[in-house]
């Protein structure tokens, strides 16, 4: 989206502005004021020229502007009705040097999750990717995953979804099934850097909004936004409250992990964790920052860092 645009949408958020004095702190002709406002207006902002000026009256589309207008977040909105997949285009404008900015896509045609599994995104979904250098060691990349873990729960819960985490970051809803419930979202991080330094994060969650379960394959045992509530959810909303979450959750990392706890479900069971070095089974007793899975062996305790996480049964039954 142009700079421009960008300005214009901030302007408008103060409520009514007249054309010339858009056009002075734009530093544009009122002409070119009228095409960026014709320009929200096919994009789903509804602009009204009224006697104080230019006023937005609704918002009623998804796309970068839409996203883009009432965002308490710095993130400049990338939207695209169809792209590949938006992690790899977050690591194309991440190798360009961007920061700060979330890839959202209404349908995605060769998306990928977590080890290079399968991931289907039909449209109608919140697929977005958000490309961000902290300037953090590598090893504190996993709790960038946790903390968009608990903004995606928050915003689904105030979309009346009661949403929870499974450990690392598979959010769920309900019981039962391989999971232990009915998996929403699920998050790709992808990330560059150095030995000691992060050079650019790609979080990327992807959110079951809109889409029904029988058009996501059987295996995935999935749910949606949309089956859970019966009805809809305005998808510029959820992105809006992700993006504002997960920018203060970035702020304080260990907040973060502490707030994830609040959500997930993983301590307390008994578990059986695949992780690149071998099967841990034993209880799960916390998660440490940054974001650490602590299970209770046979053998003492184990850190697990990563792996797939199963659900046994709760400790003690
Ligand atoms: C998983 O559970 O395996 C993670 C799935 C992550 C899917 C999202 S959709 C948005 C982003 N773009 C991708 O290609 N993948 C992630």
């Amino acid at each position: 989206m142009p700079a421009t645009r960008r300005a214009l949408l901030a302007a408008l958020t103060d409520g009514p502005i007249r054309g010339p004095e858009l056009a002075a702190r734009l530093g544009v002709s009122r002409a070119a004021v009228w095409k960026h406002v014709e320009a929200l207006r096919a994009a789903g902002v509804d602009v009204e020229s009224t006697d104080d000026g230019y006023v937005v009256t609704g918002v009623d589309g998804y796309s970068g502007e839409a996203i883009t207008y009432g965002l308490d977040a710095p993130f400049q909105i990338e939207y695209h009705d169809t792209v590949g997949s938006t992690n790899d285009r977050a690591r194309t404008l991440a190798s360009d040097g961007a920061s700060d900015v979330a890839v959202v896509a209404d349908e995605q045609t060769a998306s990928r999750g977590r080890l290079d599994r399968e991931w289907v995104s039909p449209p109608g979904g919140v697929w977005l990717s958000v490309v961000c250098r902290p300037d953090v060691p590598p090893a504190h990349a996993p709790a960038y995953t946790l903390a968009m873990a608990v903004a995606v729960t928050r915003a689904c819960r105030e979309a009346g979804v009661d949403a929870r985490i499974k450990w690392p970051n598979d959010v769920l809803v309900g019981e039962g099934g391989d999971r232990g419930g009915q998996k929403l979202c699920g998050i790709l991080t992808e990330m560059e850097g150095e030995a000691d330094r992060v050079s650019w994060l790609a979080v990327g969650p992807g959110l079951n909004a809109n889409v029904r379960p029988a058009d996501l394959p059987p295996e995935a045992g999935a749910t949606s936004l949309l089956a859970e509530r019966g009805d809809p959810v305005d998808r510029r909303v959820v992105v809006q409250r992700i993006l504002e979450e997960f920018d203060d959750l970035r702020d304080d990392l260990r907040g973060a992990v502490s707030e994830w706890e609040k959500y997930g479900d993983t301590v307390g069971q008994r578990v059986r964790v695949d992780t690149p070095g071998g099967v841990v089974e034993g209880d799960a007793v916390g998660v440490e920052f940054p974001g650490a899975l602590v299970v209770e062996t046979d053998g003492g305790p184990v850190r697990v860092t990563a792996g797939d996480c199963e659900h046994l049964r709760p400790t003690g039954e």
